[in-house]
């Protein structure tokens, strides 16, 4: 089953928005198969956030990823790659819709609350990089059967 990784950013975590985040994730029906807070040096957050390199606001969004707690998650599903980031919104929340993380909790793009992989490779190569195999759970959540169907 498909695999993306999620991480609620310093701002998400220090405005108490975890529980929300979580929330709609969990209530979309995708299974959270990993899910721990550290603290990110500056030096995994250049590697989290490598493609953007040379962008202006690289230093920056890298002091701030750093800044303060993370929650790194991965969440599983089909088709969650892609539609985990329309729940996510808009990169800038100015241009989120209304319904999405971004567009409900956040205002503007520095400070975006939360992180989504933005496709397949992404989504392996971050999981990787966030998590051991051996933390990723393999289980059964009964409310599948409910959510897909059976057979
Ligand atoms: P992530 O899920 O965090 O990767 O966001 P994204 O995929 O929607 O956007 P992208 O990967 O292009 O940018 C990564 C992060 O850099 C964004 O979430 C923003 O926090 C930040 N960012 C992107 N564009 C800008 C910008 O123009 N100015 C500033 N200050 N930050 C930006
Ligand atoms: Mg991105």
């Amino acid at each position: 089953m498909e695999r993306t990784f999620i991480a609620i950013k310093p701002d998400g975590v220090q405005r108490g928005l975890i529980s929300e985040i979580v929330s709609r994730f969990e209530r979309k029906g995708y299974k959270l198969v990993a899910i721990k807070l550290i603290v990110p040096s500056k030096e995994f957050a250049q590697k989290h956030y490598h493609d953007l390199k040379e962008r202006p606001f690289f230093d920056g969004l890298c002091d701030f990823l750093s800044s303060g707690p993370v929650l790194a998650m991965v969440w599983e599903g089909e088709g969650v790659i892609k539609y985990g980031r329309k729940l996510i919104g808009a990169t800038d929340p100015q241009k989120s819709e209304p319904g999405t993380i971004r567009g409900d909790l956040a205002v503007v793009v520095g400070r975006n609350i939360i992180h989504g992989s933005d496709g397949p490779e992404t989504a392996e190569d971050e999981i990787a990089l966030w998590f051991e195999p051996k933390e990723l759970v393999s289980y059964t959540n009964n409310a599948e059967k409910w959510i897909y169907g059976v057979n």
